[in-house]
């Protein structure tokens, strides 16, 4: 699938067909301060998982959700005396916020890649602060490159990277910074910078009056959740390339299915796609692991699922749900 690519400056027409568009589900690639976004509506999981397909990403890791305002962000994560700090200092800005999600956010599982947790950011760009007002809803957003290339600060990067992939790109010429925005996690007591970024840790230690701990060069601090073999991990052990059941080697199993596999003899089945399309598994696929997570099964069974298009990035995640388990950050 590949629709015709528009370009649009900024007008009050170009904001309102890429509105729409996102309302309606589509990828628009839109200017934020730091880089090119590619955008998509949070709330709805088979647009994000539009986005790992456009980018050719191969792991699903966790995305940030932007928002017009910190109102808005708050009514997804929860904000403590720390992210208010921060919030009131940074916002609009180069500032991104790692906060526990709230239990009513209706941002699907694949943007939060399971966590309890969810990455807020209100950018300052005026174009993307009026689209993102006018969507009313969470836009999803990493940056507008396929995986492994340069982040893109003008619109022509993006089409270079994206142009056969995505339908329009909003141009609002060269972004400023250039540089992705800084992540701090505020799920512990302690502030935990994961990712650099235009906003510095001494900024950010300065406004709050303590350390900030880098996770990259800090062994005890929490890690970006890429890089933790086995973030969400199910309680159960997780069985890959499950083509037959085999109750008295592994008990009852609930199978995760897809496509034509084999479901005889599995105690449940729930199906991460009956066509076999790569897009509608991983839009399904933490919300389905959530699910098949109870104690009553011995096991979760994953049905093979082929090395192709979002294939990868599925079989990465599945992967590391059956890696050895590391213990968790603290919460
Ligand atoms: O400047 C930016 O931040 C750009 C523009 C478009 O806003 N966006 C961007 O988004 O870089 P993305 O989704 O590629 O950044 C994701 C970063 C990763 O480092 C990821 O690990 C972290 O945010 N992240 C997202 N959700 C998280 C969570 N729940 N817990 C910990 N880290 C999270
Ligand atoms: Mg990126």
């Amino acid at each position: 699938m590949s629709p015709a690519l528009t370009i649009r400056p900024y007008s009050e027409g170009a904001l309102s067909q890429a509105a729409a568009k996102l309302r309606a589900g589509e990828l628009v690639a839109f200017p934020t301060e730091t880089v090119y976004g590619l955008g998509a509506d949070a709330t709805n999981a088979d647009a994000v998982a539009g986005i790992y397909a456009a980018k050719q990403r191969p792991s699903f890791n966790p995305l940030i959700s932007h928002f017009p305002d910190r109102d808005a962000a708050a009514k997804h994560a929860v904000f403590d005396d720390r992210a208010d700090k921060l919030a009131e200092t940074f916002w609009p800005g180069a500032l991104t916020l790692v906060l526990p999600r709230q239990t009513d956010s209706d941002v699907c599982e694949l943007v939060t890649a399971g966590l309890p947790s969810i990455a807020v950011r209100v950018p300052a760009h005026p174009m993307a602060r009026q689209l993102l007002r006018a969507v009313g809803r969470p836009i999803a957003a990493p940056s507008a490159n396929r995986s492994g290339r340069i982040s893109p600060t003008t619109a022509g990067h993006v089409a270079h990277s994206l142009g056969n992939a995505i339908g329009m790109i909003l141009d609002g010429g060269p972004c400023g910074v250039g540089l992705e925005s800084t992540v701090i996690d505020l799920t512990t007591d302690r502030v935990v910078m994961l990712r650099p970024g235009g906003i510095t840790r001494e900024q950010v230690a300065e406004i709050l009056g303590c350390d900030v701990v880098m996770a990259e060069t800090d062994d005890t601090a929490p890690k970006s959740p890429g890089m933790l073999t086995s973030h969400y991990a199910p309680g159960l052990p997780v069985r890959l390339d499950a083509t037959t059941a085999n109750p008295a080697k592994y008990g009852n199993e609930i199978l995760l299915a897809y496509g034509d596999c084999n479901t005889k003899g599995f105690d449940a089945v729930l199906w991460l796609s009956k066509s076999g399309d790569d897009r509608e598994a991983a839009a399904n696929l933490f919300a389905k692991l959530h699910e098949a997570d109870q104690p009553r099964f011995d096991g979760i069974a994953i049905a093979p699922i082929p090395e192709t298009g979002l294939g990868l990035a599925i079989n990465d995640r599945m992967k590391r749900a059956a890696a050895p388990r590391t213990p968790h950050p603290s919460p």
